[in-house]
């Protein structure tokens, strides 16, 4: 369709036609606009825009082009300059001259900000639906390690012990939090922008009420030249998108460091791993290595489309074509990322003594021989100090706490007698952290209680 052709003296050069074209990217968006366009015509017939049979016209004209598309008969062609137009062209071929009312009281500005609105929405829906998969995964892994004690790091040094649930459970917060984010932002989604038209509405009758119910949001948009320039909703799914998968990164992270030989906390199965062409003994984590990677993508996408943004004044510009390249490829890169991170994570095999040895080692304890000090009267912070003598001790004499005798404790402080062992004790220890929100088992299997719970608020977002 030469566009132009009643304005222009000469066609666009093919170099900017295809510099101008966004049909190669935005043709992922033929159901939002086949959907918002069938909405369009029903409203124009309903004001008496247009007249019932061309409306019935329009509609079934769509819905062939649907249908053809998804039967792949009908395919995308770059001559169109976007799907709008390409959507448009092949209607009119279809359908003769109703197909060339559809545009009227209408813009490719709001019809744009319509179908990137319409995308937006139906994946950040689906995106809950896939986190809510990931908890389910997160949260049965948790389950089985209740009791499975492994040593937390500060900086990455044995500090005091939890269980892998408690750790598992670290992740789970983070994803209901993403889960709230996607949430929230899907509330600010909830206005319609179409009737904008290119940027100051129309002078027909439109009924915008009817079209924004008919399209399943509370009201239209309240400003139109806000409306057809607006992409906060881009933003916010992208940023929240960002920082879901920096936690999964972490976790990422976290897979990889564990199932090194060094810890050997964890092994990552065969199925979401990788070997090397050339050294045979090879299982790299690959998969928790691309994940990692995808935090930089999506982060990238976010940085972009805000750059994109920041010096586009009122109201809509031709910048905003390319709010679809980030808003797309965050959107595929976080969908495929919980999908693996959950495949990975329902097959991760842990490696239970070995979490516990190495949870035995490095002091772990040293924090609760000195709470006992304190149990038996001495101030906290002496407490510390000859803790931290007695560790000296162990250390140069290559004893662990429990391993060094009571007639040496005796000599650090007279306080010390023969309970003292049993306080030390790594299950007692990690026990006794009896508070809310602690690694205790019975603290855990409370804190899987109170997440479902809040999960269970999204219930209606579950993928079937
Ligand atoms: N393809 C454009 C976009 O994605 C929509 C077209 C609006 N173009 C225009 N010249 N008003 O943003």
């Amino acid at each position: 369709m030469d566009l132009y052709k009643g304005r222009f003296t000469h066609k666009t050069a093919d170099l900017a036609h295809e510099f101008n074209s966004s049909i190669s990217v935005d043709y992922k968006l033929y159901k939002y606009d086949i959907c918002g366009s069938k909405v369009h015509a029903k409203m124009l017939a309903k004001s008496k825009i247009i007249t019932e049979e061309e409306c019935i016209d329009i509609v079934s004209g769509l819905d062939g082009i649907l249908k053809d598309i998804e039967s792949g008969k009908l395919k995308f062609s770059s001559d169109a300059e976007d799907i709008h137009m390409f959507i448009e062209g092949e209607l009119t071929k279809r359908i003769g001259e109703a197909g060339k009312k559809l545009h009227t009281a209408r813009s490719r500005n709001d019809q744009v900000a319509l179908d990137v609105k319409l995308y937006t929405i139906d994946k950040t829906k689906n995106a809950i639906g896939l986190l809510l998969e990931l908890e389910e995964v997160l949260i049965n892994l948790a389950k089985e390690n209740l009791n499975t004690i492994m040593p937390g790091y500060t900086h990455l040094q044995i500090a005091q012990p939890v269980t892998y649930a408690h750790n598992i459970m670290a992740y789970a917060q983070m994803v209901l939090r993403d889960i709230k984010r996607f949430s929230d932002a899907l509330s600010r989604m909830d206005t319609c922008p179409l009737g904008a038209g290119a940027l100051a509405t129309t002078t027909y009758d439109i009924d915008r009420d009817y079209t924004a119910k008919e399209l399943g949001f509370n009201s239209p948009t309240l400003n139109s030249m806000d409306s057809v320039s607006d992409r906060d909703h881009v933003i916010e799914a992208i940023s929240t998108m960002a920082m879901s998968a920096m936690h999964f990164s972490r976790l990422a992270e976290e897979l990889i460091i564990y199932s090194s030989q060094e810890f050997g906390f964890l092994e990552i199965a065969d199925e979401y791993s990788s070997g090397s062409s050339i050294m045979p003994q090879k299982k790299n984590p690959d998969m928790a290595e691309l994940i990692r990677a995808k935090a930089a993508r999506i982060n990238a996408n976010l940085t972009g489309v805000l750059t994109m943004l920041k010096a586009t004044p009122l109201s809509y510009n031709k910048d905003l074509q390319e709010d679809k390249y980030y808003l797309f490829d965050s959107f595929e890169n976080f969908e495929i990322t919980v999908k693996i991170l959950s495949g990975m994570m329902s097959t991760l095999k842990v490696n239970k003594e070995r979490m516990h040895d190495m949870a035995k080692k490095g002091y772990i304890n040293a924090t609760d021989a000195a709470d006992y000090l304190v149990k038996k009267g001495l101030a906290f912070r002496d407490a510390y100090y000859i803790t931290g003598a007695i560790v000296k001790y162990g250390i140069e004499n290559n004893l662990s706490l429990s391993e060094i005798d009571l007639d040496v404790y005796k000599e650090f402080s007279e306080v010390f007698d023969e309970d003292y062992y049993n306080y030390i004790d790594l299950e007692y220890v990690l026990n006794e952290r009896d508070v809310f929100g602690g690694p205790s088992a019975k603290r855990v299997a409370e804190q899987i209680e109170l997440t479902e719970k809040e999960l269970d608020k999204f219930k209606s977002f579950k993928l079937d």
